[in-house]
Parts: structure tokens; C-alpha cells; sequence
């Protein structure tokens, strides 16, 4: 698909380029790794839409659940670990690399996505908030005091949906106080905070960004609509690329921004390009 980016908006990364003080914010959500074959959320084939034949899948996202049946949500996480780890950045993610690499200490990127593949293709860790984690790692349920841990690199590896977890179970331990190790990722009935999700170096991103780019995600949870809310009334100049309208597209469209109706491959290559100086 072809998407023409506006003459302002080329000159608006253009200014971003030149400028020494000019901030810019990616952000991004599960439509940035569908062009790697990771499904989304709530689209056709989403993670949310096909359920299982016992739990309606969003359960499988709660402490709840993994209180009541830990081995039923490794089972599930180690599947999509498996689906993360089998995938590759695409040209979007690269061309996320390639605006750090062009704006360095003016750069940050919040990601919603907890497959891990911004930092593979390249983004700092430093400058990259998982704000719903990352589903390589682990940590201890019970909050023992051990910092969250890698997997071992082939768990989740071949596994299908509805795999039982067997004998790995004893590699999802906590190694500080042998409880069970839970996934790192932000569930439905728990809150963001900073020190494991970056709640407060997001909101203060938003504060300072001259420019909010939003890439495919649905506005669905609550940290980004924050982020879109604050840089919308400081001013920021908010573009959403996203084959479909939702609420980023409006504030976009709202505070004199741009939507780029299109795919993150299609789009972000071009955007990144004018940053070069
Ligand atoms: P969703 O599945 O809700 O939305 C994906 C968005 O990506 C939709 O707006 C699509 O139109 C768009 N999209 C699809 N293909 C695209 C492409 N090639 N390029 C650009 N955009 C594309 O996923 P998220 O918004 O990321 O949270 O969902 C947000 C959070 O809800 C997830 O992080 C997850 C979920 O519950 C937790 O698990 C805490």
C-alpha cells in the first residue's frame, strides 16, 4: 500500500533532525510485529479473539488465573514465546533503530509489546520502556527480592497451543526462594508501576516529546491513552500509523497532527529516512 507522508509532516522531522533539543516519542503496539507474523491482539486472528476451548483467552492475562492454574498460563505463555522467538524484526523496527541511532539522547520509545523484538533489532534498553514487560523474562510471584531472570532460550520453543508444560515446570521455579517464577508481563488485574513497567518515565516522556509517533496499536489500554492525552494538551505534534482509525488517529487528527493510513513497513522506513541529516 502506498501512503503518501504530507509536506508538513516532512518538514516537521526535518526540523526534528536539525534540532538540538527537539524530542521525539515512539509508541507502539502489536500492529508494528504483525508484519513479522505475530498475531495482534483483537484483530481477525488476534490473541483475544481465538479462544480456548476451557478459558476465554483474556482470563489467561490475570493473576488470577495463574493463581488458580500456573501451569495452564506458562503453558499458554511459553506458546507465544515460542511463536516471538521464531520471528524477526521487520523494516519497521529497523527503521525505529535508525531514528534512535539519528536523534540518541532525544529519542524514547514506549512499547506495548512484550515479544522483545525492538531490542533485537536494535533500540537501547535504555531508551526502550516495556510498559507491559517482556516474555523472555520471569520473576518471582511472591516478589522474593530476585530480580526478574532470562528463560532458558528453548523453552516455548516447538510448542503448540494447549502444550502441557511437563517436566519444564521445574525450570519456571524462582531460583531465590523456590516459589513459583511468573511471566514479566503487565496482567489485566494489575496495576503499571515504574520500577518493572516504567509508568512514571512514560508519563514524563509524554510531557517532554515535540512529536508523538503512534504505530499500530488500538488505544486499548490505559498508560498509552495517557501518553496520547498528555502530549496532545502540551502540544506535541501526535502522527498515528495505522491501517485502521482509532483513538490516536483522532488526537492526531485533533491537535493539527497527521494519520498515515497504512502499515508500519510502509510508512516508517520513509519517516525515519528524513531524519538523516
Ligand atoms: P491490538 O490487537 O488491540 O491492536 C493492533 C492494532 O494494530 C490495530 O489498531 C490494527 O489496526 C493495527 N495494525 C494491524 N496491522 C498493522 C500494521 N501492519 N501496521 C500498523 N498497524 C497495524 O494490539 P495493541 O493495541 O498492541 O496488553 O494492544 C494493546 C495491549 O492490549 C497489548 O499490549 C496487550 C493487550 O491486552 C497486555 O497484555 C497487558
Amino acid at each position: 500500500m502506498s501512503v503518501t507522508v504530507p509536506v508538513e509532516l516532512r518538514r516537521a522531522f526535518a526540523e526534528l533532525a536539525q534540532s538540538a533539543r527537539a524530542r521525539l516519542v515512539v509508541m507502539t503496539g502489536a500492529g508494528i510485529s504483525a508484519e513479522s507474523g505475530i498475531p495482534t491482539f483483537r484483530g481477525k486472528d488476534g490473541y483475544w479473539t481465538i479462544g480456548s476451548a476451557e478459558y476465554h483467552p483474556q482470563e489467561m492475562a490475570t493473576h488470577a488465573m495463574f493463581a488458580r492454574e500456573p501451569e495452564a498460563v506458562w503453558s499458554w505463555y511459553l506458546y507465544r514465546r515460542g511463536v516471538c522467538r521464531a520471528a524477526e524484526p521487520n523494516v519497521g523496527h529497523d527503521a525505529v533503530v535508525e531514528m534512535e541511532r539519528a536523534l540518541g539522547d532525544r529519542f524514547c520509545l514506549i512499547t506495548q509489546n512484550v515479544d522483545g523484538l525492538h531490542l533485537i533489532a536494535g533500540n537501547s534498553q535504555a531508551r526502550t520502556y516495556e510498559i507491559h514487560g517482556n516474555i523472555d523474562f520471569v520473576r518471582c510471584d511472591v516478589d522474593c527480592g530476585r530480580t526478574p531472570w532470562r528463560l532458558d532460550d528453548d523453552l516455548g520453543r516447538g510448542f503448540v497451543r494447549g502444550d502441557s508444560v511437563g517436566a519444564d515446570v521445574a525450570r519456571l521455579r524462582c531460583p531465590g526462594c523456590g516459589g513459583w517464577g511468573r511471566p514479566h508481563v503487565l496482567w489485566f488485574d494489575e496495576y503499571y508501576d515504574e520500577a518493572h513497567f516504567r509508568f512514571d518515565s512514560s508519563r514524563r516522556a509524554a510531557v517532554a516529546a515535540d512529536v508523538l509517533l503512534v504505530v499500530g496499536t488500538s488505544g486499548a489500554t490505559n498508560l498509552p491513552m495517557q501518553v496520547g492525552a498528555i502530549a496532545l494538551q502540551k502540544g506535541a505534534l501526535i502522527v498515528d500509523i495505522n491501517p485502521e482509525p482509532n483513538p490516536f488517529s483522532q488526537m492526531a487528527l485533533a491537535g493539527g497532527g497527521s494519520f498515515l493510513r497504512g502499515s508500519g513497513g510502509d510508512v516508517l522506513p520513509e519517516l525515519a529516512s528524513l531524519l538523516r541529516r
